[in-house]
């Protein structure tokens, strides 16, 4: 496969592709076999947080119980690693005495800077942890979609371990492979996620730092996600009943005849979006995406979609516009040029902000086109 995130600038442009293979490690769950190194899949990143209500109402939630479990209050010193341009850092501004973001995008870095947010540009380390500490201790970390997004995750938590206040939380969320395996969600499965965290693995991860979970919840957030709060051992913070109740939920559900239940899964959406996209082709009538996903490259090249099928791809991210889904070469444009085409069926590649996107579109006033759900099986809304 080629990186999700390795839009072409051309319709003929060919990306590189290196072997896309999840595999069973007893310490870490799911992992990547191979993984395609940070700083060629990150150093200039096309993922920019879109502006979501979906995604806003999130962050209060995690705001929210973040205050009334007393994880921060307004002395609080926060830095976000894998901050993007900042949406979480400026949800947070008002509940905390100070913001910093870090992130590996120089691109990124950029747009943060331009909105306000402070950012340091660079891979999160030790070395980088070192620096900060001089300026007050961060109080509350947070790393949401970012811990499984590098290869060697035990380099953020170094770094982590080395400057969290002693009674600090590290907030940590990622997507949930119980979820994901539960939900048919093989394209969540792309270079950039390279391990596929239960609660279990997380444990044992935070453990090797001198940290502890001590509150966990899944939220549906991106088709379902694992929020966990962490802490210094020997801090303040007691570790909640929810997490020996969640720990006791898990156990067992990675079984092997699970994952090839969810391989067999695969290949019967695969063969069910093709029957049914090909049908649709063949009445003369248009389809096109929504959501220039990372997830759609792979559900994309998996299920062998091209330009023959699916016209264009909608995406409100204006750096994804006017180019090309990766191998696939369908080219995104913007959500309201989408609109204007008037299309017959969108498939929902962002099938995380379905409610969302849906609203959008009836707002806009087209109140006939139908949606494609992918997963957990193929429907047709
Ligand atoms: P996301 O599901 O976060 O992505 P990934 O699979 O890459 O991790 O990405 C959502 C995509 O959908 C993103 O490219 C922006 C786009 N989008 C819209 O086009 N309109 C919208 O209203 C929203 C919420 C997202």
């Amino acid at each position: 496969m080629p990186p999700a995130n390795w839009l072409q600038k051309s319709a003929e442009e060919i990306i590189p592709e290196f072997p896309l293979a999840l595999e069973y490690c007893r310490f870490a769950d799911l992992q990547l076999r191979e993984c395609v190194g940070a700083q060629e899949l990150y150093s200039d990143y096309l993922y920019v947080t879109p502006n979501s209500t979906t995604l806003n109402a999130h962050y209060q939630h995690l705001i929210e119980h973040m205050l009334r479990q007393g994880y921060m209050d307004e002395s609080t010193r926060a830095l976000e690693i894998g901050s993007n341009r900042g949406a979480f850092l400026e949800a947070l501004r008002p509940h905390v005495t100070s913001i910093l973001g870090v992130d590996a995008a120089a691109n990124i870095c950029q747009m943060a800077e331009k909105g306000g947010i402070p950012t340091i540009c660079g891979f999160f380390s030790v070395d980088m942890a070192q620096g900060l500490i001089g300026g007050g201790r961060p109080a509350l970390v947070i790393a949401r979609h970012c811990l499984a997004h590098n290869e060697d995750p035990h380099v953020m938590l170094a770094g982590i371990s080395e400057c969290i206040d002693p009674n600090g939380v590290l907030l940590i969320e990622n997507n949930y492979a119980v979820d994901m395996i539960a939900n048919n969600e093989f394209d969540q499965i792309y270079h950039e996620h390279m391990f596929y965290f239960t609660l279990h693995s997380l444990q044992r991860l935070v453990h090797r730092h001198g940290l502890r979970i001590i509150d966990a919840f899944v939220s549906a957030i991106h088709g379902g996600s694992i929020v966990c709060f962490v802490s210094p051992v020997g801090s303040k913070h007691a570790v909640q009943p929810v997490v020996v109740q969640h720990l006791a939920r898990e156990e067992g559900f990675l079984s092997e005849k699970r994952l090839h239940a969810f391989v067999d899964e695969m290949r019967r959406i695969r063969h069910d979006l093709l029957k049914l996209l090909n049908g649709i082709r063949s009445a003369g009538k248009q389809i096109m995406n929504y959501g220039a996903t990372a997830k759609s490259a792979t559900l994309m090249n998996f299920v062998g979609l091209t330009r023959r099928e699916i016209t264009a791809c909608a995406d409100s991210t204006l750096v994804k516009q006017g180019r090309f889904l990766p191998k696939s070469g369908i080219p995104v444009i913007s959500e309201e040029q989408a609109f204007a085409e008037s299309p017959d069926y969108f498939l929902l590649t962002a099938w995380n902000y379905k409610d969302e996107l849906i609203r959008k579109v009836r707002d806009s006033g087209l109140q006939s086109v139908r949606f494609i759900l992918p997963i957990p099986k193929v429907t047709v809304l």
